[in-house]
């Protein structure tokens, strides 16, 4: 018998209980012995609840009760989550988690202790939800390296954008129903402001790179800006929005960025709608692989959380993923990109005469959505420095007024 502890009782951990009671025969077959849920730490209390028996308001219990020999991390935040896993891996237990805040910043201590102390430290439900990625990674990086990272990694923001596109919906109704439905973070900013992708980016470029990647050093944008007309004018081309995290590594030139951008509605990435995430991976010898499924949600999360106890229990320890050694990041100034830039006019014809003058006639490519006193145009590619210079003439002149500027998504 192995015996279990859950850190937290909201949505995750709660799936997490729940899942490990409902599958335990399934789990006792495959595994050749149960595990068993002896304790669940929280705060609150929950009154007639089936996690009573089990509850305690007393990490002690936990880490002090060397009996259990599993623990599941789903608290959220850097502490006590912090604390708690590295008593618990010092105390000889594994742990696993789906704390992509804490795994972004932490990783490499939690995992040099783990491997100290014989046991795991595993995050496979800090990124993707419930998509296999980080374990498929690390066998994969064995023998290759990674010079593309590309994903949709935000549920609750692909599910914004989808019912945007699809219903019409309104942004601040559909982020309440995905907070409903248990996608959204207890901090919707963490979602909508991009920093939740940009921290699992952080966590696949670290894998990739063996190096500790600081996610406040990725530039990041959010969704907040992007409206029914920001769609209206990509559809014209056949294209679609998306939240898209991405890295090129070249070498030692890592360039990493979190934006909503443009991309046919048609691709690999486009397609992705709903809560649904997706990942893609361009290696040297197995060339593109897209790794999918739900990347949100109580069961999804907690179901990569009860596979991690399942794989730590059966395999015991592993070499760290990364060491505390920092990556350096290529400067966001030299990036190089085409933009679809939409604006509002009063005189269509002078307007456009403005744009050639700022932007230059090669290359420019108009659309037209057909939206009264509206217009916009895709840019030629160009680095980001030169971008923001003729962006900001562009802004300072009276007849124009830039409304959204989105980044022309050119990976695969
Ligand atoms: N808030 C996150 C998302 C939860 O929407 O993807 C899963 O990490």
């Amino acid at each position: 018998m192995a015996y279990a502890a859950v850190l937290g009782y909201g949505v995750v951990g709660s799936g997490v209980f729940g899942l490990l009671r409902q599958n335990a025969a399934l789990i006792e077959k495959r595994m050749g012995e149960p595990i068993a849920v002896k304790r669940v730490l929280d705060l609150r209390s929950f009154p007639g609840d089936s996690v009573e028996p089990f509850l305690t308001h007393d990490a002690e219990d936990i880490i002090n009760d060397a009996e259990i020999g599993v623990v599941a991390e789903a608290m959220g935040g850097l502490n006590p989550a912090y604390e708690y896993s590295m008593r618990a891996l010092r105390a000889g237990k594994h742990v696993v988690t789906s704390n992509k805040e804490l795994v972004s910043v932490h990783g490499a201590e939690l995992m040099a202790a783990a491997a100290e102390y014989n046991v795991c430290y595993l995050f496979e439900a800090s990124v993707g939800g419930a998509i296999p990625v980080i374990q498929p990674l690390k066998h994969m990086l064995l023998t290759e390296s990674v010079s593309q990272v590309a994903g949709i990694l935000n549920g609750t923001t692909n599910y914004i954008l989808t019912q945007m596109r699809e219903h019409d919906a309104g942004f601040a109704e559909t982020l309440k129903d995905a907070q409903d439905r248990g996608y959204a973070e207890r901090d919707p900013s963490a979602d909508i402001d991009g920093f939740d992708a940009c921290r699992k980016l952080a966590i696949l470029l670290s894998v990739c790179l063996g190096k500790y990647v600081n996610y406040s050093k990725i530039p990041t944008e959010g969704i907040a800006g992007i409206t029914s007309d920001d769609f209206a004018f990509a559809a014209v081309s056949g294209n679609t929005i998306k939240l898209i995290a991405r890295a090129d590594i070249k070498g030692s030139a890592v360039e990493a960025s979190v934006a909503p951008m443009i991309l046919s509605k048609d691709s690999r990435l486009g397609v992705v709608g709903d809560v649904y995430n997706a990942v893609s991976f361009t290696f040297d010898a197995k060339d593109n692989i897209l790794l999918g499924g739900r990347g949100a949600g109580k069961y999804p999360t907690a179901g990569a959380i009860v596979s991690d106890m399942a794989e730590a229990l059966r395999r015991g320890c592993e070499t760290p993923a990364w060491t505390r050694d920092e990556a350096a990041l290529s400067a966001p100034d030299e990036v190089i990109s085409t933009r679809m830039i939409r604006y509002t006019f009063t005189e269509q014809q002078k307007s456009r005469a403005t744009v050639h003058r700022v932007f230059g006639t090669e290359d420019l490519i108009w659309a037209n959505a057909g939206i009264l006193g509206q217009a916009a145009f895709f840019t030629r590619p160009m680095k980001e420095r030169e971008f923001a210079c003729r962006i900001n003439l562009l802004k300072s002149m009276p007849d124009i007024g830039v409304k959204s500027t989105l980044r022309l998504y050119a990976g695969r």
